[in-house]
């Protein structure tokens, strides 16, 4: 049995961060999170027993305040989207750049290690697949370049402080407490909430493009894992499934799920968008012990049955 600690989510109000908050109490750790809820909520934390804080990632101060006495910090918080840092480059790099090196300082000063939840982003159009960690970065879009930039410190301390600082690298995850309220969600959210309010499901492009979908619990257990094992400073791994599936699969998928046929239109590809994203898994499993264990058509009939449930809460933008 692992001796508790106290960890630190920053972005812990958020989706993914909300379910790893889950994980760490599960096992017994203590969780404190720091989160601005610019787009987490705090509901996401109803019945979960943790510290919140709510402050910025950017402001020393705060930032500081948040690390004392804490063995790790994930640090999660930042502006998730493409298309967000497409119409306002600056704010996603001052999140998502300058935070994580507020974030690093701080933790750096509290002896305190970091996993940093990287992104599939950071490929970019790679011919090969699967995507190896040992490929060049190739950002697509500000918001792809952000995260390289926040990669690239977190690995830097690693070398230069000898911070045993990790870098797990998500693939398009999924599953219930993802925002579907928004035009930057993600298009698992969006298209079950279309399915269940009868929608059309507006494609950008021809929907032959992919994704390593990724079912949260399973993102949440990995990043879990970076923290708690052994694993070389510095080291970037990727977290999925190692499988992709179209956007015509994940309508198809759907529609078996609804039991009827759901309603699709075509609009232009996206600026900055990757055509497919498929994972190499193996350094995971072997650093990890990491595997997913829920499938995508599991994780997605789990997601359409949560969406299900809120209803008609998740049905108003
Ligand atoms: P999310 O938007 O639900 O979570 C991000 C959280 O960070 C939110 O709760 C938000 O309020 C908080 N936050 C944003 N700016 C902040 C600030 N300045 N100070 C404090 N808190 C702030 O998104 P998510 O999907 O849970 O993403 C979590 C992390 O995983 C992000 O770093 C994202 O880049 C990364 N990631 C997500 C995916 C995915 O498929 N969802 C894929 C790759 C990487
Ligand atoms: C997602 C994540 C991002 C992460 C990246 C890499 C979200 C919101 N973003 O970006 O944080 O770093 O994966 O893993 O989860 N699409 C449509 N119609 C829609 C919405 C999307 O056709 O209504 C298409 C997009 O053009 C894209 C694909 O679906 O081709 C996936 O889009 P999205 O869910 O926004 O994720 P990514 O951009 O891949």
């Amino acid at each position: 049995m692992t001796a508790k600690k106290t960890y630190l989510i920053t972005g812990g109000a958020g989706f993914i961060g909300s379910h790893l908050a889950a994980c760490c109490l599960e096992r017994g750790h203590g969780v404190r999170v720091l989160d601005d809820l610019r787009t987490g909520l705090e509901s996401n934390l109803e019945g979960l027993d943790l510290e919140f804080l709510r402050g910025d990632i950017r402001e020393e101060r705060t930032v500081r305040e948040a690390v004392k006495g804490v063995a790790g910090v994930f640090h999660l918080a930042a502006l998730p989207s493409v298309p967000r840092s497409i119409k306002d480059p600056w704010t996603s790099h001052d999140v998502n750049v300058n935070g994580t090196l507020r974030v690093l300082l701080a933790a750096r000063e509290e002896g305190a290690k970091v996993v940093f939840a990287g992104s599939s982003s950071a490929y970019g159009d790679t011919e090969e697949l699967p995507k190896r960690e040992e490929m060049a970065a190739r950002p697509q879009s500000p918001y792809a370049a952000s995260k390289v930039a926040g990669e690239n410190y977190v690995r830097v301390f690693a070398r230069v402080f000898g911070m045993p600082n990790v870098v797990v690298r998500y693939f398009n995850v999924f599953g219930p407490r993802q925002r579907a309220d928004s035009p930057y969600s993600g298009v698992i959210a969006k298209f079950c909430r279309a399915a269940l309010e009868g929608e059309v499901c507006r494609i950008d492009g021809d929907g032959g493009q992919s994704r390593d979908f990724t079912y949260v619990e399973d993102a949440a257990r990995g990043t879990y894992l970076a923290m708690e094992r052994d694993v070389p400073g510095g080291e970037v791994l990727n977290l999925a499934g190692g499988n992709r599936y179209s956007l015509l699969q994940l309508l198809e998928a759907l529609s078996d799920l609804v039991g009827k046929e759901i309603p699709r239109e075509f609009g232009d590809p996206r600026p900055g968008d990757v055509r497919h994203s498929q994972a190499e898994v193996s350094k995971a499993e072997e650093l990890l012990g990491f595997r997913t264990r829920v499938d995508f058509r599991e994780g997605l009939g789990r997601t359409l049955d949560w969406y299900r449930s809120k209803r008609p809460a998740h049905s108003g933008s």
